[in-house]
């Protein structure tokens, strides 16, 4: 279902922008977007997604808006994780790591009441440690550079989009369960910008949960932070 149509661009924006135009002119849920290199990459927090050309699977997905949305991002995560191993690891919400450093980011987009989501992928393959900038060099990798046996973002699209597809139409309990067997931040001590700290997993919604001095708060969206390294 995915991948149908499949738009690639040598280079655009956003793939995100480009899947956004394509699902309000009224696109079919699985229209897949990819790029070879973006010039605008979006990542969360009003963040640059930056990947230089040919290394990194950049792709968006358009889905018309169900019940499962709110998950899409847990399920896209978990959905890496199982298509490559080394991927191991998921920081709330929905980064992924190996071997302790970021792998892969998600961004889902949209207007839910036009009944639309864009859910997008950035996906380092094959970038090596010296071709990240300097303040991500120590905190991301590769799928390549993590010990994967796959060189080119279009190798690791054919390995993830028939994982993905799957896992799109799982029930919420299975991908719960899979996100909460990966949880980076399960049981250490986190800070945000209103607070700090002992995350204790996700609820069914997929807010996190933090410990605190005056009880157990959920966390809908935005940036948490380990307060210690390692
Ligand atoms: C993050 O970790 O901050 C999310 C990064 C998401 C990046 C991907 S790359 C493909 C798609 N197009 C974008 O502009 N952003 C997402």
């Amino acid at each position: 279902m995915i991948g149908s149509p499949h738009v690639h661009h040598r280079l655009t924006d956003s793939t995100n922008e480009r899947a956004k135009q394509l699902a309000a002119a009224g696109a079919p849920h699985g229209t897949l977007v990819t790029a070879g290199e973006q010039t605008a990459g979006r990542g969360r927090q009003g963040r640059s997604w930056l990947a230089p050309p040919g290394r990194a699977l950049l792709m968006s997905v358009v889905l018309h808006v169900d019940e499962r949305t709110p998950l899409a991002p847990l399920v896209a995560a978990v959905a890496v994780c199982h298509a490559f191993p080394v991927a191991d690891a998921i920081k709330w919400p929905n980064d992924v790591w190996a071997g302790g450093r970021k792998v892969a980011g998600i961004l889902i987009e949209g207007r839910p009441q036009d009944g639309w989501a864009v859910l997008g992928i950035g996906l380092n393959v094959a970038t090596e440690r010296d071709e990240f900038p300097d303040e991500l060099r120590d905190t991301a990798t590769s799928l390549w550079a993590a010990g994967a046996d796959v060189a080119t973002p279009r190798q690791a699209l054919d390995v993830l989009v028939p994982v993905l597809d799957p896992w799109l139409e799982a029930p919420a309990e299975t991908v719960l369960n899979e996100w909460r067997e990966r949880d980076a931040l399960h049981g250490r001590p986190v800070r945000w910008t209103d607070g700090e700290g002992v995350a204790s997993g996700v609820d069914d919604e997929g807010s996190l949960l933090v410990e605190t001095a005056t009880g157990v708060q959920a966390l809908r969206s935005g940036e948490v932070h380990l307060t210690r390294a390692g």
